[in-house]
């Protein structure tokens, strides 16, 4: 049987605003992604998944959609967007986009007329003195809004983020049509944002806590379930393996499982993964829960929502973090399965933690009244090339729209490409051996016994080989060494080092 393309595929996640900036407004654009597609294709990923690009007053960077049928301004027009699309395949890559199906926008057509005192029924509209329940914002302060008629209106995220009432069959219709329209303009594939969230128990009942339990009122209803067999049913019925991928925070891998059995979504973000300590029982144990629930695996490090990994591997002794986040992309390689690359981690970038307050742009500094830096940190533009800011990202002169630290010199594309010793030449020699060795080494993976703290495991020809511990540890039996995510002494594998081994 063909193994479809997002089987085993790497994807990397552009984060539109802080890519690249063709148009000069210190803001990146479809046109300054397609400028880099060379650069991607280069890379030896197999897709591009872009976030949100839609009109929107960015509210939470575009999460805020006011029209989902069309670009906004700042980053470009429906022409570029299938000039992107029509390059980005001519480059052999496949293009994922973002949907946003919990919450549009307040400017969007439908709240504006909620707002007017029409149609309130495709949103979550109370009456009552006090909020209707207990509910918090995922942003920090309370999930309820009150117009100025005396009503409130449910947001699980920002005052201007208002939730859909997916009970409304026309809210279904409404984005099969969305799905439609981009289905048509020929993307491969979607990620879906807070994908356990549309369906709210009836009642509105009060949550003890606001964590996402089994039993929650907000998230992972059973009613959510439908609505992504109705979407595999339109996917299925496009040529060309069109795919969704949902983003769903679980407290279990048998939860996750629910999202993609073989009538729902193709693959769902396994945010366990990204979220384990730097320990080899943590990796351990998330692995198997994964492949034991999951039939189709996928892996991620870092995206536009938290802290780099880079820096969240850090210690008090400089460097292990970066020695660290380039063995966990080894492991994470060698994995059944598909992984997703954030941008920019390629680059080793750390978390920029300096950000001024004036500079921030998150909604969940400004609601958690500053006491939260927010995602701003991870989200700084790329740095491409030169001296000073802007480092190529946007024309020279112009001033992206967070400031860019002055170690992002060193980091640029043009500082790292042609040095072997770079991060970004081992992430080029990393995915370009993950290609040879695709299709000949099967999907299931068996451990091999491993000194302490350390983490063996082969699929056929293929030993992955991991050390997490303090102290070096003698390498397992192989013929050669393929690649290594630092410098091996003799036999034996350093700590905070991975190694790929050639076993046959
Ligand atoms: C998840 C997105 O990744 C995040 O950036 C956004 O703020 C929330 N969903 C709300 O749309």
């Amino acid at each position: 049987m063909d193994i479809p393309w997002w089987r085993d595929a790497v994807v990397y996640e552009i984060y539109v605003r802080s890519f690249a900036d063709a148009s000069g407004d210190g803001v990146g654009d479809l046109a300054g992604i397609r400028q880099r597609l060379p650069y991607l294709a280069e890379l030896g990923v197999d897709a591009i998944w872009l976030t949100p690009f839609y009109t929107s007053p960015m509210a939470d960077g575009g999460y805020d959609v006011a029209d989902y049928r069309d670009v906004d301004p700042l980053f470009g027009t429906l022409a570029d967007f299938d000039a992107l699309v029509a390059e980005a395949h001519a480059h052999g890559l496949r293009v994922i986009v973002d949907v946003v199906p919990n919450h549009s926008s307040d400017a969007h057509a439908w709240f504006q007329q909620a707002l007017r005192g029409e149609r309130r029924d495709r949103y979550i509209f109370r009456d009552g003195d006090a909020p209707p329940n207990n509910w918090q914002s995922t942003f920090g302060g309370p999930a309820w809004t009150r117009l100025p008629d005396g009503q409130w209106y449910l947001h699980l995220f920002a005052p201007g983020q208002p939730d859909f009432d997916w009970r409304n069959r026309e809210v279904h219709q409404e984005f099969l049509d969305v799905l439609r329209f981009w289905l048509d303009k020929g993307v491969d594939g979607f990620r879906i944002d807070v994908a356990m969230g549309l369906y709210k128990a009836e009642g509105l009942p009060d949550v003890p806590d606001q964590s996402f339990k089994a039993e929650s009122p907000i998230w992972g209803r059973p009613e959510v379930h439908e609505v992504y067999r109705e979407w595999r049913k339109l996917l299925d019925s496009y040529d060309g393996e069109r795919m969704a991928v949902g983003e769903v925070w679980t407290d279990s891998a048998e939860d996750l499982a629910l999202y993609v059995r073989p009538d729902e979504l193709q693959q769902s973000f396994n945010f366990a993964w990204l979220q384990a300590p730097w320990s080899p029982t943590a990796f351990k144990q998330v692995i198997d829960d994964t492949l034991g629930a999951v039939p189709s695996a996928t892996w991620v490090l870092s995206n536009h929502d938290v802290v780099r990994h880079r820096t969240r591997y850090e210690t008090a002794d400089p460097g292990t973090g970066l020695s660290r986040a380039k063995a966990a992309l080894l492991m994470m390689l060698a994995l059944p399965g598909s992984a997703y690359l954030y941008q920019g981690e390629e680059l080793g970038l750390p978390e920029v933690k300096e950000l001024p307050p004036e500079a921030r742009q998150d909604p969940v500094f400004f609601q958690s009244g500053g006491e939260l830096p927010g995602r701003d940190g991870c989200r700084v533009p790329l740095p491409w090339s030169g001296d000073a800011p802007p480092y190529g990202f946007s024309p020279p002169g112009v001033d992206p729209w967070l400031p860019q630290p002055a170690l992002f010199r060193s980091m640029s594309v043009e500082a790292q490409a042609g040095d072997a010793d770079s991060t970004l030449e081992f992430y080029r020699r990393a995915l370009t051996r993950r290609r040879e060795l695709r299709g000949a080494i099967p999907y299931n993976l068996e451990w091999l016994d491993s000194p302490g703290g350390a983490l063996f495991f082969t699929r056929g020809e293929l030993t992955c080989a991991i050390n997490c511990g303090s102290g070096p540890v003698p390498l397992p039996p192989h013929h050669r060494v393929i690649l290594s995510s630092g410098p091996l002494t003799g036999n034996l594998l350093p700590p905070d080092t991975a190694a790929w081994l050639h076993t046959e």
